[in-house]
């Protein structure tokens, strides 16, 4: 028997700590100031390497080390890489500075304080692709559509009717943001109670993947909820994702594919439109056209002896041409529905927003109408009149 290899983690944690140009893009000196943090935290032996980015707005630490998920530590470099980008976004006057901190004091986890975390673990296999996403404008239900393809859809990843290690599937976790509370669900068996849920992205949202063989975990994605933590809009939710690619995980390419639909996703403008994911390289990495429309880029690493070898920027290809274009197509499609529905999103949404407001300020005036019958109102199975 040899040595029990070590667990290595990979951390992304992200946050808005303000930006150019109203909600456009992260100043450099922003990403300057929080990699100087994380390098230093890599001198001290806290991290094993880093890259900081950022997808519109948010931007993004990109961390490995040997400490776990969740640990105080490594949530603590974040935290105080967060606060040194903060102070320049303050001095340079920035737009929403530290917006995303909803906290002053660090009290040892990042968790609820604002930033959004995905982090994984796993023993290093001998070559190990992994996948980063970062989407701007938008919630972390956003992935549940992409995720359910990479993983239980076989139109789009092959591997799972030809590759032997894929083909028992995937175990997903799905987390209710509205009760706190997660259930699992195995695909392909239980495909339709999992879509049943999925294809409610602002309340259940896919937390994590396993592989049901071996329980390895295959994807992981941030699900904080900004408006549940802090009661009010302060932002969207703009999430991030690691997924495993190759050697028993679906093909980066199949990963890439289920990004080449744009669907559409709740957030955009105010966080409060509908309006297709469009897949950019980074260099389109900021949001223009009523703040949009959402964006998500991919860069991908390999892992090795706990490093980050990278990164590869792989949506930057002519191959997401027509995805682009769509996306282009959807937006002006959308954009011409204005203040309505579905382009908007419904009441349920707009409850952190002004909509309370408008209904509070008008409240007195309605008045009863005669309709002719009487409205039924179900609630809760039994239905019953109203008066
Ligand atoms: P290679 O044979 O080039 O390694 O490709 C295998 C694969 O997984 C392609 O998706
Ligand atoms: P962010 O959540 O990316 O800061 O965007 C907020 C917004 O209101 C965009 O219109
Ligand atoms: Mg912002
Ligand atoms: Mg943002």
């Amino acid at each position: 028997m040899g040595e029990e290899k070590p667990r290595v983690t990979i951390s992304v944690i992200k946050a808005d700590i303000g930006s150019l140009a109203g909600h456009h893009k992260v100043h450099p000196d922003t990403i300057l100031a929080a990699s100087r943090v994380l390098a230093e935290a890599k001198k001290r032996g806290v991290i094993k390497s880093f890259y900081v980015t950022h997808i519109g707005d948010d931007l993004v630490l990109i961390m490995t080390h040997y400490k776990g998920v969740d640990s105080q530590e490594v949530h603590e470099v974040a935290w105080n890489a967060f606060q040194e980008a903060t102070k320049v976004s303050k001095e340079l006057g920035l737009y929403a500075a530290g917006q995303d901190l909803l906290s002053d004091a660090f009290s040892g986890n990042v968790r609820g304080l604002g930033p959004g975390v995905a982090e994984m673990e796993f023993v290093e296999r001998p070559s190990e692709p992994v996948v980063v996403f970062m989407a701007d404008k938008t919630e972390p239900g956003a992935f549940n559509m992409p995720l359910y393809r990479i993983f239980a859809d076989p139109f789009n990843t092959a591997g799972l009717v030809i590759d032997p290690r894929m083909h028992d599937g995937f175990i997903f976790e799905v987390l209710d943001v509205m009760e706190g509370q997660v259930v699992e669900l195995k695909t392909p068996e239980e495909s339709y109670d999992l879509l049943a849920l999925i294809g409610t992205p602002s309340r259940y949202i896919i937390k994590r993947v396993y592989r049901k063989n071996d329980r390895e975990i295959g994807a992981v994605v941030s699900s904080e909820r900004l408006s549940l933590i802090a009661g009010r809009y302060v932002g969207k939710d703009d999430p991030v994702m690691i997924v495993r690619g190759q050697s028993g995980f679906p093909a980066v390419g199949e990963i890439l594919e289920a990004f080449s639909f744009p669907h559409l996703v709740a957030g955009w403008m105010r966080g409060s439109h509908h309006g297709p994911l469009m897949p950019v390289g980074l260099r389109d990495s900021r949001v223009t056209r009523f703040d949009g429309p959402p964006r998500v880029a991919a860069l991908g690493f390999q892992v090795k002896n706990g490093e980050l070898i990278g990164p590869a920027d792989l949506f930057d290809d002519v191959a997401f041409d027509e995805t682009r274009r769509m996306a282009q197509l959807i937006t002006d499609y959308m954009r011409r529905h204005g203040p309505f529905m579905p382009h908007r999103l419904g009441p349920e949404e707009m409850e952190y927003t002004t909509l309370p407001e408008v209904l509070k300020k008008l409240r007195s005036r309605f008045t009863s109408y005669e309709m002719g019958y009487k409205p039924v109102v179900k609630t809760g199975g039994s239905s019953e009149e109203v008066d």
